[in-house]
């Protein structure tokens, strides 16, 4: 269980560094948490998770998994603990020029052989990042980095 404070907290940070990037997509938002936070701030939220939830109004919803080949419009792609779309996230910004910001939570790299602790998985991202990358962290309890562009 995160904290409860996780989605407020992050869409505030996300708010003080990406206060012109309007259309984001919220990768792994399934219980609409982190959008309806954005959305209040006046952001464009869309969602996509094969777990979304129904009854989230006024956010766009897509059922489904992020991978490589998912072709999808937005100015900045953000996850909270989004699991096996984590890596996804950051190298499909890379590829395409956009902004991201990632909260990683469970090791889960595209490359299942792989093994690795926590602080090697914030690495491991954060080399795979590009030039512009930077972490912080959130004032959370649980998993708090955010490795963001
Ligand atoms: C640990 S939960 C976190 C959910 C939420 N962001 C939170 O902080 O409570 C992981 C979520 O990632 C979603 N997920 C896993 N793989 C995904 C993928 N490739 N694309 C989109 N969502 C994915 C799951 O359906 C689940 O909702």
């Amino acid at each position: 269980m995160g904290d409860i404070n996780r989605f407020k907290v992050f869409a505030d940070f996300i708010e003080r560094n990406y206060k012109y990037n309007k259309n984001i997509l919220d990768v792994a938002g399934g219980q609409g948490g982190l959008s309806i936070e954005l959305k209040r701030k006046g952001y464009n939220p869309t969602i996509i998770d094969p777990k979304i939830k129904s009854n989230i109004n006024n956010v766009n919803k897509i059922k489904g998994y992020y991978t490589d080949n998912i072709n999808i419009d937005y100015d900045l792609v953000v996850g909270m603990h989004p699991d096996g779309a984590t890596e996804y996230i950051v190298r499909n910004a890379v590829k395409n020029n956009k902004k991201f910001a990632v909260v990683p939570c469970c090791i889960m790299p595209i490359n299942k052989k792989l093994k690795m602790n926590y602080h090697e998985w914030i690495n491991y991202l954060y080399n795979i990042a590009g030039n512009n990358v930077k972490t912080a962290q959130l004032p959370i309890g649980g998993m708090n980095i955010v490795i963001y562009n």
